[in-house]
């Protein structure tokens, strides 16, 4: 960008030297000069353009609406008198709330603005103008006219199927605290599953994993923790292998489960839970490599740094490798992607159900060393960008007929009625030159920058799932 502007301011030069006569000899030799650039600079973009083929192109002009800055504005009103008895609890009496203060507030004048109402629901039951447009944060139902119910989630693409899965938490239920100091919590209901051809209009597939209802030493048991599911196909099984946190209600037993299944809606048989290397594993995720590989990242000491390490040939289990990454970092909820050869990491901040910035990670090698980058928001205002849009995010959707474009889909959590929970859905792309000094780069941008665009309203583009030829 700097580049062009300076050729440009070099153009008068250029018709000086028409004007001819008036002109002094370093103007005219510096006009050369600028015009030597220009062709130089012209014939790189060209060579881009040719190099880059036509996957490039086309996704440029396909994704150029979406990389589109969207403004929001919304202000935070003065403190008033009256204010829920949780909410006084929870910041005292006198104080200037700040914006997640606010979000926080059940009471808040803004929280339509934060949680619309059900009028303003998107989904295929619906009539009216947003059919297929993702509207983050606005209640969205399934084929049936439910909210979708899919918490934490992650989505899988079964290639014989050619379906998209979504699997999620069932929080369908009481929000509640379990003793004083405790979260805000719902019973385990289970992991539900949804189908999607078109990623817009979902069909609830019913309950993949159930709680437990009955068995109290069952690790799925309703008073337990059931967090962040995701489901992975293993092609050498043929087998849907499901990851998940499993805690107890205090966040003491900090594990992961492992379930199974022959199809990708279930039944899911629940195998067991263990602390990964030894371990404790809060948030998690699992990745599959393009060699089959597949990965498990988790929170670990106390949510300070993150452990990653492969699986089994099986998916059933951890190996015995394992690294540190991101050590002394406090990150949480992450999302693991990869673009060309390059891996990606997406990861939130510790602070609950309370919205905070998004970082992103990269890597050369998925076992590290990873190193941290700038937030990827764009958009919004700075209190959306500051708190990932009030949402946390929890899943990297890649676009198959767009190499370099994805889905970033974020939970945006209401803790004091969490079966309301919403989600936020944005697209993401990777490129151009990282806009934030990394750390050990001398000034170099090593990774493209990543990048995810606040969009109130938005659709997928054209050829999202075929390449372009
Ligand atoms: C959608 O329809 C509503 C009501 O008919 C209208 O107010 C709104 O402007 C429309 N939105 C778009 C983006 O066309
Ligand atoms: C209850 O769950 C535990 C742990 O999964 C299991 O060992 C036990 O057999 C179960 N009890 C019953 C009655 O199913
Ligand atoms: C959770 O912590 C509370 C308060 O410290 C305690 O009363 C309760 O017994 C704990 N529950 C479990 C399952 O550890």
């Amino acid at each position: 960008m700097r580049m062009k502007m300076r050729n440009r301011q070099r153009k008068p030069s250029a018709s000086c030297w028409n004007g001819g006569g008036r002109c002094s000899l370093p103007v005219i030799i510096w006009g050369l000069v600028g015009c030597i650039i220009v062709i130089h600079l012209c014939s790189l973009v060209r060579y881009k353009d040719t190099g880059a083929a036509h996957v490039g192109f086309g996704r440029r002009t396909v994704f150029r609406e979406l990389e589109e800055v969207e403004e929001e504005s919304f202000q935070i009103p003065p403190p008033r008198g009256k204010r829920s008895p949780r909410a006084v609890k929870r910041r005292g009496p006198r104080k200037q709330p700040t914006a997640v203060d606010e979000f926080l507030d059940e009471s808040s004048d803004l929280r339509p603005f934060f949680f619309p109402d059900r009028r303003s629901a998107i989904g295929p039951t619906k009539e009216g103008n947003d059919s297929m447009y993702f509207c983050p944060a606005r209640i969205w139902l399934d084929t049936e006219g439910n909210p979708i119910q899919a918490h934490g989630g992650g989505i899988l693409f079964d290639e014989k199927r050619e379906t998209y899965y979504w699997y999620g938490e069932n929080k369908d239920g009481e929000t509640y605290h379990a003793h004083k100091q405790g979260a805000a919590r719902v019973d385990v209901i289970g992991v539900s599953c949804y189908s999607s051809k078109d990623l817009w209009t979902w069909k609830y597939e019913g309950i993949a994993l159930p709680g437990e209802e009955t068995n109290v030493t069952h690790d799925l048991h309703r008073s337990n923790v059931l967090e962040r599911p995701k489901v992975l196909y293993n092609d050498r099984t043929g087998q849907y292998i499901m990851w998940m946190h499993v805690d107890d209600v205090n966040y003491t037993k900090a594990s992961v489960g492992v379930a199974v299944a022959n199809s990708p809606t279930g039944p899911f048989e629940y195998l067991y839970s263990k602390r990964p290397h030894g371990f404790e594993s809060r948030d998690m995720t699992v990745f599959k490599d393009d060699d089959g590989k597949a990965y498990l990242v988790y929170s670990s000491e106390d949510n300070s740094e993150l452990h990653i390490g492969p699986l089994t040939d099986d998916y059933l289990d951890v190996t015995r490798f394992m690294r540190r990454i991101l050590v002394g970092q406090h990150r949480e909820a992450p999302a693991l992607f990869k673009h060309e050869s390059t891996y990606y990491m997406i990861t939130s901040d510790c602070t609950g159900w309370a919205p905070n910035r998004a970082l992103v990670h990269a890597a050369e090698s998925i076992m590290g060393p990873w190193e941290t980058m700038g937030t990827p928001c764009v958009g919004g205002n700075k209190i959306f960008r500051m708190t990932t849009f009030f949402s946390q995010g929890t899943f990297v959707l890649p676009l198959p007929g767009l190499p370099g474009s994805y889905i970033f889909m974020a939970d945006r959590w209401n803790p004091s009625e969490l079966r309301d929970s919403r989600y936020v859905w944005l697209p993401l792309t990777i490129g151009g030159v990282a806009d934030e000094p990394l750390e050990y780069n001398f000034g170099f941008p090593l990774w493209s920058r990543v990048s995810i665009y606040w969009h109130r309203r938005w659709r997928l583009p054209e050829g999202w799932r075929t390449a372009y030829t």
